[in-house]
């Protein structure tokens, strides 16, 4: 354009703007003046929320719970239970024998844990009341950072105030659009909701299946900047874990960073209880990134990622997760931390752990029941097949005092629903004997009654 054009542009702009402003003063100028203050005024016209029951996904959950009603299941589901989640729990004031907690080695609850969390309560009070970065920085919340990255064997750890979030937040943040996630296929949620969020290329491969991995990689590895291949330490729905030193061989081969996710397998696995790592007696500091959660072995409520001391100053420094939430309750903090203490001095919980799961893996697999490629440790599935078949061995299991939750569709697939049992270092042999006897002939009821989904569908409720 000219520069005459420019000129005439401009005026013209000019005049429209001059035009536009005495419209306003004009529209000032009739506007009605402000009432008197105290003067009545009048009603405003009423203002609806949305109402979210309209929701499609609503209403199918709706059906669902109604249909499920229909056929006589119990919702198992948010159950409230009173007191300590251990070996044992109570629910509507009935003692259970309880799989359906995390508490692995029995620290929720111990003594010395609550004694450290009362003491950070009397010095800090409940809340961090800040982000670390401006003022919630604490002194136990390095202290616990030091004791995990110990426990890694690593350089350096960051606590975050979830490990869900955890996990959003530091893939969500070091992956960008021109990278590459690379999953197994039943990798946690919080997983692919971080690949979600950084907009990376996310590939999975099938579960365990490490061929198909390097497959994977051949063909695409060349196409992006930085890839990320993220698994679990042990897997939370199948209990079983990764060949580490192959993974680590084919993410060197590939140039790539591999997160191992180590919420059920730190506190779990290794003569220690330091993980994965620990277990094949590989180095530590040969994985990217080893994220784990506070809310298992160690009796509290957080995420963790360990690592290089450059990785957890970039995080703690950039990471949006960190910076722009609250730091650590402090009480959790050091609820962590003496869950750490207690475990390196009694390394026999993990002993205990490890015989008490086995037991069960044995004496399921002598009563016939399918407990997929679970390796025995912390989480051995009961795969039933499904959805109402596993809500109903639940219901089952619980009339007859015994706690273990269903897995269904869409968390798991449709054709593997199942229970899932979680074993503690606090569980007697007469309770996994039970536990096992009481599901294998309920499983065999269900199964005669014939309460597969399709039947109930077609036959109604079951006698
Ligand atoms: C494998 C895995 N990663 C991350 C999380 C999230 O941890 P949290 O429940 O502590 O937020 C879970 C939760 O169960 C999990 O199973």
């Amino acid at each position: 354009m000219s520069r005459d054009g420019d000129n005439a542009s401009g005026t013209g702009r000019r005049r429209d703007l001059m035009a536009s402003l005495r419209a306003g003063h004009e529209a000032a100028r009739q506007r009605k003046p402000a009432p008197p203050p105290g003067a009545p005024v009048k009603a405003a016209p009423t203002v609806t929320s949305f109402d979210f029951s309209k929701l499609p996904a609503f209403r199918q959950l709706t059906m669902h719970r109604a249909a499920a009603d229909m056929i006589g299941l119990d919702n198992p589901f948010f159950q409230p239970h009173d007191g300590v989640a251990g070996a044992t729990t109570v629910i509507d004031g009935v003692r259970h024998d309880n799989f359906a907690s995390y508490n692995y080695l029995g620290l929720n609850g111990h003594p010395e844990v609550n004694a450290a969390a009362l003491e950070a309560v009397r010095t800090y009070g409940t809340s961090a009341s800040a982000s670390r970065v401006v003022a919630g920085e604490r002194p136990i919340h390095r202290m616990l950072e030091t004791r995990l990255a110990e426990l890694h064997g690593v350089e350096d750890a960051v606590v975050m105030v979830s490990g869900h979030a955890t996990n959003v937040t530091t893939i969500g943040h070091l992956l960008s659009p021109n990278d590459l996630i690379v999953t197994d296929a039943l990798v946690h949620n919080s997983i692919s909701e971080g690949a979600r969020l950084s907009h990376a290329a996310r590939m999975n491969f099938p579960h365990g299946d490490l061929d198909a991995l390097e497959r994977l990689l051949g063909e695409q590895r060349h196409k992006f900047d930085r890839v990320l291949i993220a698994a679990e330490g042990i897997y939370s729905m199948d209990g079983d874990f990764p060949d580490l030193p192959r993974l680590m061989r084919i993410k060197q081969m590939y140039d790539a960073w591999l997160l191992i996710d180590e919420a059920h397998s730190i506190g779990v696995m290794g003569a220690t209880g330091r993980g994965i790592a620990e277990h094949f007696g590989t180095d530590p500091t040969g994985v990217e990134m080893w994220m784990g959660t506070l809310s298992k072995t160690f009796s509290s409520c957080g995420g963790y990622i360990a690592g290089s001391k450059a990785l957890c100053d970039y995080l703690r420094a950039t990471a949006p997760g960190f910076v722009f939430s609250v730091g650590l309750s402090p009480p959790l903090a050091a609820a962590a931390r003496a869950s750490l203490d207690v475990m390196a001095r009694e390394p026999e919980r993990l002993q205990r752990l490890a015989e008490n799961g086995r037991r069960f893996l044995e004496r399921a697999s002598e009563a016939g029941l399918d407990t997929g490629p679970s390796a025995g440790l912390s989480v051995i599935p009961v795969i039933v097949g499904d959805s109402i078949g596993a809500v109903s061995l639940c219901n089952r299991l619980l009339k007859r005092g015994i706690n273990a939750l269903p897995i269904v569709f869409p968390a798991v697939a449709e054709k593997s629903a199942r229970i899932r049992f979680f074993i503690t270092s606090e569980h007697t042999n007469a309770q996994i004997d039970r536990a096992v006897d009481a599901t294998a002939e309920e499983l065999a009821a269900i199964r005669t009654t014939n309460t597969r989904f399709s039947d109930l569908v077609r036959n109604g409720k079951p006698e």
